[in-house]
């Protein structure tokens, strides 16, 4: 149920490629918490013309921009602060690839060119986003900038490949940009990490469905949906969480802290 939580703030969603995309439900639930947005993704997935209907539903625009690109982010601040009419009060940076995976190359054996353009598309493109909006001080005090993890960062899932690399670096950018962010403008930047979800991207990992049953059963309230994912990002856009900052905040059922489960044990039994 809308409660106006967003009433009067301003914010930029990335990624919202279809109707399964996390930032697609996310710009959904900022809208009807009263927040005004501009989307953007990059001019590539633009072609699959999606979000025009998710552009349409919110009464938003869309400005493409490639995250890697510097200049592109300088635009899309530029354009967002013009139709919005002014700072940004947060940012939804819910990107990822990785071309290894895509291509099926295994962690042992990486092609390091697609290393690194994965890197720069899922990592280092937050601090592009940040960076960018800290020289042009275009997020208001109080401001929450947040981005999308996975427990990869922390242990291993094989099959996660260098996504699990990518995911540990996009949480340090957090952590330390966070620190002066925080100090220049009282602004906030954590990561959320999300439980497995049914999603372009998260179908791209191999062996995903037997892995999100796995994960289902491993989590005791069972895998975080999109739209509950959705829900954890308005709080922390809201005014209700102003002093979190610099976290990597769990949203996955419990899964972060559990050894075993009962269900899984008995799976084992002779
Ligand atoms: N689906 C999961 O299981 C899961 C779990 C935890 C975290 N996440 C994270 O959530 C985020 C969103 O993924 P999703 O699952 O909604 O999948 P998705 O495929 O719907 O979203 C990924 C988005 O990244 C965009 N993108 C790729 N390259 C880009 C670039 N150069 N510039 C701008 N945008 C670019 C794509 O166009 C797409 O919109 C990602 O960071 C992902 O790693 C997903």
């Amino acid at each position: 149920m809308p409660s106006g939580l967003l009433e009067g703030k301003k914010g930029i969603i990335f990624g919202a490629l279809n109707d399964q995309s996390i930032a697609w439900k996310v710009a959904e639930r900022a809208v009807a918490e009263g927040a005004k947005i501009t989307l953007t993704n990059a001019p590539i997935a633009m072609r699959m013309g999606e979000i025009n209907k998710l552009a349409e539903a919110t009464g938003s625009e869309i400005i493409p921009a490639d995250a890697t690109s510097v200049e592109d982010l300088e635009n899309l601040f530029t354009k967002s602060m013009e139709i919005l009419g002014g700072k940004v009060d947060f940012v939804l940076h819910s990107i990822g690839m990785s071309v290894n995976v895509r291509k099926g190359k295994h962690y042992t054996d990486e092609n390091y060119d697609w290393t690194m353009k994965g890197l720069d598309v899922s990592a280092l493109s937050f601090h592009k986003v940040l960076q960018t909006a800290y020289k042009m001080d275009a997020v208001n005090d109080w401001g929450s900038m947040l981005a999308l993890s996975y427990i990869a960062a922390q242990r291993v899932f094989p099959d996660y490949n260098d996504m699990a690399d990518n995911k540990s670096y996009l949480e340090s950018i957090a952590r330390s940009f966070g620190y002066h962010y925080g100090i220049k403008a009282n602004v906030r930047v954590n990561t959320i990490s999300q439980s497995p979800t049914m999603t372009t991207a998260g179908s791209g990992v191999k062996g995903f469905n037997e892995f999100i049953n796995y994960s289902e059963k491993m989590s005791p309230l069972g895998n975080a949906s999109a739209l509950d994912c959705a829900n954890y990002c308005i709080s922390m856009f809201s005014d209700l969480t102003r002093y979190v900052t610099m976290q990597n905040l769990f949203h996955d059922g419990g899964f972060s802290n559990t050894g075993v489960t009962q269900e899984v044990i008995e799976k084992f039994a002779e």
